[in-house]
């Protein structure tokens, strides 16, 4: 039976951990289970063991680093996994572990509070803010106090919540573009009279079904009303939001619905009643550059600068972005990357989007260092050979909504010949079309499903192209293949794209040229019967039966 969600949340959201730890976890109700996600636990495929998500907020010191690696240990079979969302988690808990590593995660000062379900996800913060280039200030004190702001709101919060909002700061190209993605953005400007503050943005989302892009709801909020702006959005998603409906909770939907123009109106009556509260006054934070930047590119690290070495604002001084193979980490690699922080840089570490770890205030002469150091680990900087740009959902066999098993899957295609010939593709995998590795942004997507080749049903995948949030374009479903054929597809896609594209052309670029057509022309003649054009004519769904097993074997129809 699926929880009834409203109905917990009109209860209160009641769940006894203590009960937890004596019985281990038979006895929850579907709705206890939910409420267990408002304390950072989710579900896993296997029973009896729980996902934790901590909230980091993209920076760990390095010593909450370490407790977090004897937690992994001790409690969760030495496996750190980076997320997307700029947070860490934990897998295999046992339901009887559990309150003694909440204990122990609090006691490192970290919380999972209100991490998973309804709620403010992780807050992300560009972790290039306040040193990198392109970034016009440091956002983390702004996104950390709208963090604890909104934190300070909950359980009570989780309660009303229809659906969750992710929030994300940042001024960077990369932090611009993915703030259509979020339903809640602030992108750091600093206006012609060197007032710093943000564009806000709001309402965007992937997910399952209607993917939307945020758009830009107020040129710019001075520092001061950050509070102000993002608690406003918060209270027109509690008031306006579909609560009876989880499916169709998410912001978008709202705009659906009531229209842009409409929504846009809300939140911004919304905001005027904000800014009358009293708010906490904005920390004083690091401004623009102080060297020019060809005084800060003059002196360059061994081996020059790359995507794995970037200049901070002061010369001789570089961030140092870490290579984690689709996030994932094993205790001992957590530690020594702890130790590096300490020896290297300023003894925290970071967290980007793509699941990788940072260094911050690396000074140049130090990076063959870490260079040394990580390849001792097998472990690589982000520009290093073995760099392969694969986001990969955590999926079966943790994820109790995984279709296929996306992680193995990425693991095979981070050594696929066409992603050695051409870095900077994005390939994502999601495992089923709930879309954790955003699929939908990727220039290859993948997610995981029922799918209906040459009339038999099957599991497989959905691929999508020519998704590119700097384009402002969301992926399309070229067609769908069997698990077994993902890797010649995508030969075949790569193929296509290296004989019709101009130079430097990305590949959405020339699916936004040629359109999705001329793709699909070229795959049917290379795949004969072994796929089918477009999106599967049926909604995708989760059939029990068919949860994390071997997607390669076809299944019976109507079985
Ligand atoms: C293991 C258990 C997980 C479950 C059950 C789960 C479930 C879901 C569901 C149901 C959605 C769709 C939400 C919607 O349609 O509104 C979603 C979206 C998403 N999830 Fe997960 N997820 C899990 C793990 C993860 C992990 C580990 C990450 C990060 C590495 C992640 C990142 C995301 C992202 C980025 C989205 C897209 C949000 C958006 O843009 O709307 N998820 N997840
Ligand atoms: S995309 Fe699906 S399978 Fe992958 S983690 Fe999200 S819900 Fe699970």
């Amino acid at each position: 039976m699926p929880p009834d969600i409203p109905g917990a949340k009109r209860a209160g959201l009641p769940v006894d951990l203590d009960r937890l730890t004596a019985e281990g976890d038979e006895w929850l109700s579907p709705e206890e289970r939910y409420a267990l996600k408002m304390h950072g636990l989710c579900a896993q495929a296997q029973p009896g063991v729980f996902m934790v998500r901590v909230r980091v907020g993209g920076v760990l010191e390095s010593d909450a680093a370490r407790g977090l690696a004897r937690i992994a240990d001790d409690y969760a079979g030495g496996w750190i996994h980076l997320t997307t969302r700029q947070q860490v988690q934990l897998h295999h808990v046992h339901a009887r572990d559990v309150t003694t590593v909440l204990g122990q995660i609090r006691r490192l000062g970290l919380t999972t509070r209100s991490t998973c379900g309804h709620t403010m996800r992780g807050v992300m913060s560009c972790p290039d803010a306040g040193i990198g280039l392109e970034e016009p200030f440091d956002c983390y004190p702004d996104a950390r106090m709208l963090q604890d702001s909104i934190l300070s709101r909950t359980p009570g919060l989780d309660t009303k919540m229809p659906q969750r909002i992710n929030v994300a700061f940042g001024g960077c190209a990369a932090c611009r573009d993915h703030a259509r993605v979020n339903d809640l953005s602030f992108v750091s400007v600093v206006t012609p009279e060197g007032e710093l503050g943000y564009e806000c943005w709001i309402a965007g989302s992937l997910g399952k079904s209607t993917s939307m892009l945020g758009f830009k709801a107020i040129d710019f909020v001075p520092r001061a009303e950050v509070l102000a702006a993002g608690n406003a959005l918060f209270n027109v998603h509690i008031e306006h939001s579909d609560f009876d409906q989880p499916g169709k909770g998410r912001l978008k939907f709202l705009v659906r619905r009531r229209g842009q123009e409409e929504v846009h109106r809300l939140f911004l009556e919304e905001f005027e009643r904000t800014k009358l509260q009293d708010w906490p006054d904005p920390q004083p934070v690091s401004t623009p550059l102080s060297s020019s930047i060809a005084a800060v590119l003059a002196r360059a690290p061994e081996g020059g600068w790359g995507s794995g070495v970037r200049p901070q604002r002061v010369p001789g001084w570089a961030m140092v972005t870490v290579n984690i193979p689709l996030g994932d980490l094993d205790t001992e690699d957590f530690r020594e990357l702890a130790s590096l922080a300490d020896t290297v840089g300023d003894e925290h570490i970071y967290f980007t989007r793509n699941q990788n770890a940072m260094f911050r205030h690396v000074r140049i002469e130090e990076v063959p260092f870490v260079r040394t150091t990580l390849a001792a680990l097998g472990l690589g900087l982000e520009d290093a050979d073995q760099a392969r740009d694969v986001r990969v959902c955590t999926g079966g066999p943790v994820c109790s909504l995984a279709l296929t098993p996306a992680p193995r899957l990425g693991a095979e295609l981070i050594h696929h010949a066409a992603l050695a010939r051409n870095a900077g593709l994005r390939v994502h995998v999601s495992g089923c079309p709930n879309s954790c590795a955003q699929h939908q942004i990727a220039d290859v997507g993948f997610s995981g499903g029922r799918v209906t080749i040459a009339g038999t049903a099957m599991l497989g995948y959905q691929v999508w192209l020519g998704g590119d949030l700097r384009a402002g374009t969301i992926a399309e479903v070229v067609g769908r293949v069997s698990d077994s054929d993902v890797s010649a597809i995508l030969s075949a896609i790569v193929g296509v794209w290296e004989a019709l594209r101009e130079r430097r052309e990305t590949l959405s670029d020339t699916v936004a040229r040629y359109g999705i057509e001329a793709f699909q022309a070229q795959i049917a003649a290379v795949f004969h019967g072994r796929w089918e054009p477009g999106p599967e004519p049926e909604p995708i769904v989760a059939l029990d039966s068919l949860l994390v097993s071997d997607s390669r074997v076809p299944m019976v129809v109507g079985a």
